[in-house]
């Protein structure tokens, strides 16, 4: 299988009010061609920077960024036509139509087009196709972004963070599109904090933290990792942490406030034991295997807990 986007050492410092601020340190990430690939991180990890840069829109201060085979930004003019990026959530005219639209599009950027009804279909706009933007959903004008960068009939689609503002049923209608996407062969590189979404869309992830890496890998070899137990506790769940990590079963908190405990199903018992002794009760407890907002937050926790080198400097 070839490789579509290859960042190798990747460097973006930024400065900000006379300090310099490392948005990527020494990134390293794969993509493979025909891969649905998402890009996780918390805010501020880096995430947009690093699409930026595969779209060929920031200059790396050290490091390279090969996109089909060129390195960007500086030869970029050789593989832009293969690339559809939305980086912001697109602007059009909100007095032209969606297919106005793409027509203008189509004319003034010649290249090896879709059809615009062909784009249109796709991303299932033809039934609003001759209704102003200015009556779109946000979610349409999304699948109208989506079909402006089909008309090149792109090998690789980058998308920073595209199902940003849309509703459950919008995100759902977004997952459908980018699956069929990958399926029919182009590679899809996208940023995401749905971690729900991202788990159902994607083949590989990566995530990032600080501007580093602190996982890659297929999903399904990521969420192999073993089982988690969910725990909730009567009283401290600071105090339950604490001692749990003391007995050597490491965990992390939940978004819902319960903490996860990295346990395989037989073990499960000694949690209750630790906390029993200590005069703490468990009042659920829940074995299954790690969902990938429990490995994020496993892994982004102890990224943070290991960060032995600042990105602030002067
Ligand atoms: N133009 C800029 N000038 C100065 N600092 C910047 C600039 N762009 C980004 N940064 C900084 O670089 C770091 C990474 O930013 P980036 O936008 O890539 O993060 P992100 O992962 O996309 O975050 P979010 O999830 O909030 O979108 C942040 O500390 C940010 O403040
Ligand atoms: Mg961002």
């Amino acid at each position: 299988m070839s490789i579509t986007i290859r960042i190798s050492s990747l460097t973006k410092v930024y400065r900000n009010h006379g300090r310099r601020v490392f948005a990527l340190s020494n990134l390293d990430l794969d993509v493979q061609s025909g891969t649905v690939f998402g890009l996780l991180g918390p805010n501020g990890a880096g995430k947009t920077t690093v699409i930026r840069a595969v779209a060929g829109l920031v200059r790396p201060s050290a490091g390279s960024c090969e996109v089909l085979g060129a390195p960007v930004p500086r030869s970029m003019q050789h593989v832009v036509d293969r690339i559809g990026v939305i980086v912001e959530t697109p602007g059009f005219h909100p007095s032209l139509t969606g297919r106005q639209s793409l027509e203008y599009l189509a004319r003034t950027r010649p290249m090896r087009c879709r059809s615009v009804d062909e784009a249109l279909e796709t991303v299932g706009l033809t039934g609003r196709a001759d209704d102003r933007v200015k009556t779109y959903s946000l979610g349409m004008k999304q699948r109208l972004g989506v079909a402006s960068v089909l008309l090149k009939d792109p090998e690789l689609l980058v998308l920073d963070e595209p199902a940003n503002g849309l509703d459950p049923h919008g995100i759902s209608e977004l997952r459908t599109l980018l699956r069929r996407l990958g399926d029919e062969g182009r590679t899809v590189f996208v940023s995401s904090h749905l971690l729900g979404e991202v788990e159902q869309l994607c083949d590989e992830v990566a995530i990032i933290n600080e501007g580093r890496c602190v996982a890659q890998g297929r999903l399904a070899n990521l969420l192999s990792v073993g089982h988690q137990a969910r725990v909730r506790v009567h009283g401290s769940g600071r105090a339950a942490r604490t001692l749990l990590e003391s007995a050597g079963l490491p965990c992390v908190e939940s978004t819902d406030g319960a903490l996860l405990v990295r346990v395989e199903v037989e073990d499960a018992w000694w949690i209750t034991k630790v906390l029993a002794e200590h005069g703490i009760f468990v009042t659920e407890l829940d074995v299954a295997r790690t969902t990938l907002e429990e490995c994020y937050l496993e892994l982004v926790t102890r990224s943070d807990d290991q960060a032995s080198i600042g990105r602030w400097g002067r």
